[in-house]
């Protein structure tokens, strides 16, 4: 990093505060012609109905875009957010580097969140195969994609912990576990960035959102966020530090604010954390609108203040609300903005630009490349092991799954024949008709199918067996789609009662982008595999799991609630002096259990694990903890060991499980291995009441198993 100082040195000395102030603009193209309501008027028709999603979709074809070429050969911008074709990156491109006065050249980023064309299962449905290998080369994947077509950086990995499944955005991280969320996060920065954003086929992570986006109040998107600097830190920054150490090279302030301060104007977060604390050289791109958005906080008096908190708190690059571009200029003029912050913002964003390779290869793609990239077969098979390796088989009675060939199958469900649902949320670079549905899937391998609708679901009784393929569609999870009631929707549970009703084996698959809270489906329904919003090969995928040619082994990174009463709810959490019980003055709910429907960690398989001896030995820094899995079925398998402590007494209250370490293994039928763990004792630690962090000696129970619920426990003296 070190090589490009001198050279941003002397480009910052060339340039006017006007140059400076283009490059930390990010601006999109805006959508001109065929409609006369704004953009978001028009998406606000299609959310409440008025138009349709295909109508909505012919408007947006037939509108013409504006790049804002006349601002960008002015020098006023420094990079785009929306643009994802090799041809229209290369021509703006074009323009920047050879009409602009110092031909600095632009960086393009965009969503690609999980897949840019051949589109992998959403975050969530990801984590659940505890994979840091397949997460890496799934986002290695995605990066030689949208590489291909121009894109420079991602707005990804998002890695905030979330633990209410009201939150439509719990799809988009890896669940509520921080460490399993910072394994996630420091596998993506890996898959994405290669082996040095040098390499055209790379992508820069922007990690996101800084922070604690996860713990908005209620589970409402964009609310505040009130908490304990110890929790903060222990639960909610790990995976944002594990992703600056593993060498991001960008991070997104979150929309919303940390105990009335809004992250995007944050100066505790963005530089006395971020790059005073972790030693962060990259660069801040601000949420979309955020930085104007802080007038609507109540925080900054108007646009004005609101540009000059940002860029003093640390933020680097204003997306989409215009206001650096708008206001630093005249606050640079009259100096409430020193030049020191503008040379910090702009060198941040020339430093990415170097590494990139952008100033000696402007054009890391073409339309060749992209061509070729553009959903290679080879990507396809691996978003199929990524989507079977997502799945979790929250239920199987007696031997409903797998199911046999050749039997009569009546299918039921919404999302039985979607494929665009499949993709989930944010997945902008994609094209649903390339997803298999359940049906295609089905089809495709020959099975007798019955299609049931609400008009002739009787005609179940001739089947078979029965698939109920339900959930959520891809609207009803991710940014702004947060539920009050996060059981199954539109009276689906009623039309499983109906289905149960007719006395034939029922499977339900479920399709979501949150925890579903199907308390009834947990007790009727005899076998229920979550399947998520599973991507381009959802079908083949679901049916590789229904019929058994893959055995699932995906474990659960989300707690499932019994009711949305109960959220937030996580294993990890710290007891009270009056844990639920059956007691009267105890903690919990008169009408809604104290235990989830399905535990974090939870998930079946075809065959089954057994454990036993669970030991441990004290090393020199480390607790070593070793536990015997033995595959006791018939079928080989997959199984993702488990290992968690409990710190019984301490200081400060603890977490009656929290999640030491984990290895996933494949076992051949009567196969067992003795799998040991090494728990830094720096992993038992925690911050004390004036933040100090402290290793206490002290008893803790050390759990070992296959899922935070089923445990061996041993205790262990430190
Ligand atoms: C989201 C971000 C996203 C950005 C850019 C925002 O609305 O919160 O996660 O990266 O848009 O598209």
């Amino acid at each position: 990093m070190e090589r490009y100082e001198d050279r941003i040195r002397e480009l910052l000395a060339q340039m006017t505060v006007e140059e400076k102030v283009g490059q930390l603009h990010q601006c999109g193209p805006s959508l001109v012609g065929t409609f006369d309501v704004s953009f978001e008027e028009l998406l606000n028709m299609m959310f409440d109905g008025r138009i349709s999603e295909e109508e909505f979709g012919r408007i947006m074809s037939a509108a013409g875009r504006d790049f804002h070429e006349d601002d960008l050969r002015a020098g006023r911008i420094g990079s785009y957010n929306g643009v994802s074709d090799a041809a229209t990156a290369n021509r703006l491109q074009k323009i920047a580097v050879e009409e602009t006065r110092l031909g600095i050249p632009l960086f393009f980023g965009y969503d690609v969140i999980h897949g840019f064309r051949t589109v992998t299962p959403i975050p969530l449905g990801e984590s659940c195969a505890w994979d840091p290998d397949l997460w890496e080369r799934t986002a290695r994947m995605a990066a030689k994609e949208a590489s291909a077509a121009g894109i420079h950086m991602t707005f990804a990995p998002m890695v905030d912990v979330a633990r209410d499944a009201r939150w439509g955005r719990i799809s988009e991280g890896a669940g509520e576990d921080p460490d399993l969320t910072a394994a996630y996060g420091a596998a993506k920065v890996r898959g994405f960035q290669g082996t040095g954003l040098g390499a055209p086929d790379t992508l820069a992570a922007c990690v996101k959102h800084f922070a604690a986006y996860g713990a908005a109040e209620g589970g409402r998107d964009y609310n505040r966020v009130d908490m304990s600097p110890q929790r903060f830190c222990e639960e909610y920054m790990p995976p944002f530090k594990a992703c600056v150490e593993a060498g991001a090279r960008a991070v997104m302030p979150a929309f919303n604010d940390i105990s009335g301060v809004p992250c995007s104007v944050n100066k505790k977060l963005l530089t006395d954390l971020l790059r005073d604390a972790w030693g962060f050289t990259g660069v801040t791109v601000s949420d979309s609108n955020a930085v104007a958005e802080c007038v609507d906080h109540g925080y900054s008096a108007d646009r004005t203040r609101a540009a000059r908190d940002a860029i003093m708190a640390g933020m680097d690059v204003d997306m989409a609300s215009g206001v650096f571009s708008q206001e630093l200029v005249k606050l640079a003029a009259c100096g409430a903005v020193p030049m020191e912050a503008l040379d910090r913002a702009a060198g941040d964003v020339l430093r990415l630009k170097f590494e990139l390779g952008l100033f000696d290869h402007p054009y890391r793609s073409d339309t060749e490349r992209e061509a070729r990239e553009v959903m290679d077969p080879a990507y396809r098979a691996l978003a199929r092991e990524a989507a079977v390796k997502s799945m979790v088989l929250l239920k199987n009675e007696g031997d409903t799954l797998p199911l046999k060939k050749g039997l009569r199958l009546g299918v039921y469900g919404p999302l039985a024949a979607s494929r665009s649902d499949m993709l989930g949320s944010w997945a902008v670079g994609a094209d649903g008709e390339a997803c298999v549905s359940l049906l295609d899937a089905l089809e495709a391998r020959g099975e007798t199918v019955v299609r049931l609708t609400d008009e002739n679901w009787e005609q179940g009784a001739d089947c078979d067996a029965i698939i109920a393929a339900m959930g959520e569609r891809k609207e009803l999870s991710g940014e702004a789609a947060s539920r009050a009631d996060i059981g199954l929707p539109g009276g689906q549970e009623d039309m499983l009662k109906k289905l149960m009703g007719l006395g034939k084996p029922v499977t339900l698959v479920l399709f979501s982008g949150r925890p579903l809270a199907i308390p009834w489906a947990a007790e009727h329904v005899p076998a229920i595999l979550m399947a998520w919003h599973p991507g381009v090969e959802a079908g083949n995928a679901v049916a590789d799991v229904l019929f058994g040619d893959e055995n699932p082994s995906g474990k659960l990174t989300t707690t499932f609630p019994a009711a949305a009463g109960q959220c937030p709810m996580y294993y990890a959490h710290c007891n009270t002096g009056r844990p639920g019980g059956r007691g009267k003055f105890t903690s919990k709910y008169l009408d809604a259990p104290i235990e989830p429907v399905y535990p974090f960690g939870h998930g079946l398989s075809y065959t089954r694990f057994e454990y036993e001896g669970l030991h441990m030995l004290r090393g020199q820094s480390a607790l070593i903890a070793s536990v015997a899995v033995k595959n006791v079925g018939d079928r080989p398998g997959d199984e993702i060991v488990q290992c968690y402590f409990r710190d019984l007494a301490a200081k400060r209250v603890r977490p009656v499980k929290k999640l030491a370490a984990y290895e996933r293994v494949h076992l051949e039928p009567g196969e067992a291995r003795r799998l040991t763990f090494e728990i830094p004792y720096e992993k038992l630690g925690y911050y004390d009441a004036d933040m100090n962090f402290v290793i206490e000696p002290g008893d803790f129970d050390i759990f070992a198993g296959g899922s935070s619920a089923d445990c061996l426990c041993e205790r262990f003296s430190l």
